[in-house]
């Protein structure tokens, strides 16, 4: 009998997701006869039992497709708001991972959707899951698809960004996604050559930003473009923030961990849009007319790259030759030039951060570029 294979997306979406759907489901169908079902809208659709036959004809054409054919959402099964309250729907999935007699469950997402996907494979399910994150901060593998087609979008905006820069000797921040992981500014700073890139990883001193900057006017650059991820943070709040996780680490008792996760939500809620007050600061204490540019979810829509489907389809077939083998509960990870199948609990232990001492970090500052500290 063909065996009957679950696929969803889960998180945010991003270039690559119908590549690698239709990797798992051409090689899962064409070369090992399986069937496939695609679940909609990420963890709920498991809950709801919607559901789409991901047949050949749905596979066809969607290469080049961006977002996710079975759309998405950030919707956890063990936290899924139902009728206005948050409840654990886990029960309800395995239920409907029964009912459709799955042999196994794939799940494609970044760092949350690999904790879920190891909440359901702890619940007793067969649990296969791909990277895919425009942060690529997932751990133990070296990629992630979406990042590669996010850096060349944030790379052409910086492109076009200088020359505006240019003409009018002004100072061009551009926000970047990334929350906790600076390898989109990194890489997209790199290579848009940034004169300044600020990442959550390296905590910055407005006044050595500032300093940087009429420096470069001193050397008769009268433009700066600074590359700033989302999350990058000065040092006080970094301090800030550091003081309340260790507090939390520390913390005894459920209640006394909530109020300091609460805190440290309002923080980053408060944080959204802090490149505005950073624009401000900036012209403040340069005195150079300073603009803002946020890249948003721009980043995150349109076609992949052709690396991106490359690695979509690599990171599918791959899956797919799992799902072949009964080989569960792992991630399929890019490591060196191979695709290894890497156990869930070890992926979820930790985020993929910056290291200060990056290769990539080092280069940018032999030639010349700022990281505000
Ligand atoms: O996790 C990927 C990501 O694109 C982050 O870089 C960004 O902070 C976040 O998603 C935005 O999420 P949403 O689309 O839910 O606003």
């Amino acid at each position: 009998m063909a065996k009957n294979i679950g696929i969803l997306t889960s998180g945010g979406d991003c270039p690559g997701l119908n590549a690698a759907i239709r990797a798992v489901g051409k090689a899962a169908q064409d070369a090992f006869g399986m069937r496939v079902i695609g679940f909609l809208n990420g963890f709920r659709g498991l809950v709801q039992d919607q559901t789409m036959e991901l047949e050949s004809r749905m596979l066809s054409g969607i290469l080049t497709d961006g977002g996710t054919i079975l759309g998405t959402s950030r919707d956890k099964p063990h936290r899924m708001k139902v009728g206005g309250k948050e409840c654990d729907m886990t029960g309800a999935i395995v239920d409907t991972y029964h009912r459709h007699q799955l042999e196994a469950l794939v799940c494609l997402g970044g760092g949350g959707t690999q904790k879920n996907a190891l909440r359901l494979h702890e619940a007793g399910l067969h649990i296969l899951t791909l990277p895919k994150t425009i942060d690529n901060d997932i751990a133990l593998t070296d990629l992630s698809f979406g990042f590669d087609t996010a850096v060349g979008i944030a790379t052409e905006a910086i492109d076009r960004l200088h020359s505006t820069a240019t003409s009018h000797n002004r100072i061009i921040l551009v926000e970047v996604m990334g929350h906790r992981a600076g390898w989109l500014a990194l890489e997209a700073g790199v290579a848009g050559g940034a004169d300044i890139i600020l990442i959550p990883e390296i905590p910055y001193d407005l006044v050595q930003v500032a300093k940087a900057i009429r420096e470069r006017s001193r050397k008769g650059k009268h433009f700066s473009i600074v590359v700033v991820a989302e999350g990058a943070m000065s040092r006080e709040d970094a301090k800030y923030v550091g003081k309340l996780v260790s507090q939390k680490e520390k913390a005894r008792g459920k209640i006394g961990r909530k109020k300091i996760s609460e805190e440290l939500q309002r923080f980053h809620d408060g944080h959204v849009g802090h490149t505005i007050h950073l624009t401000r600061k900036l012209e403040e204490l340069t005195q150079q007319e300073s603009r803002l540019t946020i890249l948003g979810h721009l980043q995150r829509g349109g076609t992949p790259s052709a690396a991106d489907r490359v690695l979509a389809t690599r990171l599918g077939t791959k899956c797919a030759e799992c799902l072949e083998n009964g080989r569960y509960g792992v991630m399929l990870a890019v490591q060196g030039d191979d695709i290894v199948p890497v156990p869930l609990e070890k992926v979820v232990k930790q985020k993929k951060l910056v290291p200060a001492n990056h290769a990539l970090i080092h280069s940018a500052r032999l030639v010349g570029t700022h990281f505000g500290d």
